[in-house]
């Protein structure tokens, strides 16, 4: 019993996607902890799940609304959104090239860089704004290019569908890590990508509490049922309970990204104006070198942000040690505003800049955050 329709907007089909009729009249899902699954006495199985590894109900119901938001074919869940890259690019084979972003996830360019590259990967570091970069990561014949956009954590927007008819002229497939948008403000495959990744610990989860990933796949994509069998063959699958935290997270997605977007947007309007930063970046100001492409291909600018605090390394720390509401952690997604100094959390081959910070915008009520910010920087 599904509860969707073509017409039905992204809130209903939230709510409802998947969602299946309790034997108790129950209205919330039960979950499902069994790791096996019993047959008849005809040996054939009762629900056509097997064994936990290989599938499940509540991880069924996750990726039947992620794919049904994403407007793909069909959706893979894991245990990380790492693990849902990892299990892409493993999907190629050794020796084939991907066209990475230079501005992405530190632990996504980790990946690639050294136990992807020992196994044969190659990888060709691109700046997909640089035209003359494009040309020469393409003219190289890549299997796969991966984009993510707006970027961690400098928020450099990428015309997603300009790269994806590079790749369809070139024959390799586009993947697009669409985390910091979720599918509520931007769907890559609408623009033409092959495949979307989520770290599904962020958005769909909210709350800070679970960690997952998901990998949504078009119609008709070879490449989905190697995915799938990688998944089975190396087990990095959520646990039941994750997987029904991430469903019941995704029913409130629409609603906190979306006001967690506008309180991002109030924030960084006050940080640009603010005498003591350098620079603030976020697609939403209408000065963002990515507003126009931006405004385009998403319906929204999202809810992450970065600044650069006046006083270099010293001036950013200082900053962050004076914060009161505002939470010293990474990750980003959950209701709670969080800050972090991006370059002590990668390390020191990190090209972010040393006086950067990035903020996920939460759920507080603008004027509190503004304030945090505003003592902080006195
Ligand atoms: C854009 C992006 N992709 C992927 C990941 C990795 O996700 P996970 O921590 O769930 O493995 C992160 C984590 O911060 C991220 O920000």
């Amino acid at each position: 019993m599904s509860q969707t329709g073509p017409s039905r907007r992204i809130e209903t089909r939230s709510v409802h996607v998947g969602r299946t009729a309790d034997p108790s009249g129950a209205v919330a899902p039960a979950i499902h902890l069994s790791t096996t699954f019993e047959r008849d006495d005809s040996g054939e199985l009762r629900s056509g799940f097997i064994y936990g590894r290989s599938g499940n109900p509540d991880r069924v119901a996750l990726e039947t609304v992620v794919a049904d938001l994403e407007g793909g074919a069909e959706c893979i869940a894991f245990g990380s959104g790492t693990a849902a890259i990892h299990s892409v690019l493993y999907a190629l084979a050794p020796g084939d090239l991907v066209l990475a972003p230079r501005d992405a996830y530190h632990g996504t360019m980790h990946l690639l860089s050294t136990a992807l590259a020992r196994w044969g990967l190659r990888t060709r570091f691109t700046d997909f704004l640089c035209p003359d970069d494009v040309d020469a990561g393409f003219a190289a014949h890549p299997a796969l290019a991966l984009v993510e956009t707006p970027s961690n954590p400098m928020l450099r927007v990428t015309d997603i569908g300009a790269v994806a008819a590079r790749c369809r002229a070139s024959g390799a497939l586009l993947a697009v890590d669409n985390t910091w948008m979720t599918p509520v403000l931007q769907r890559p495959l609408e623009h033409g990508a092959d495949l979307v990744v989520h770290s599904t610990t962020k958005y769909f989860g909210g709350h800070s509490d679970v960690t997952g990933g998901t990998v949504v796949a078009r119609r008709d994509l070879a490449i989905t049922e190697r995915i799938r069998a990688i998944q089975t063959d190396t087990g990095p699958v959520p646990s039941p309970f994750d997987a029904w935290l991430l469903r019941r997270g995704v029913k409130t997605l629409p609603l906190r990204i979306r006001a967690q977007s506008k309180r991002a947007a109030a924030l960084a309007g006050f940080l640009a104006a603010h005498p003591r930063i350098a620079e603030t970046f976020y697609p939403g100001l209408s000065d963002d070198p990515g507003h126009a492409i931006q405004s385009r291909q998403a319906d929204g600018f999202g809810a992450m942000l970065s600044f650069r605090v006046r006083g270099g390394e010293g001036g950013a720390r200082r900053f962050m040690s004076r914060l009161r509401l505002l939470v010293r952690a990474t990750s980003l997604g959950g209701v709670e505003t969080l800050a972090e100094h991006r370059f002590a959390v990668e390390g020191p081959t990190s090209p972010t800049p040393r006086d950067l910070i990035r903020v996920s915008v939460g759920l507080e009520h603008p004027a509190d955050l503004i304030a945090d910010l505003e003592q902080a920087l006195a």
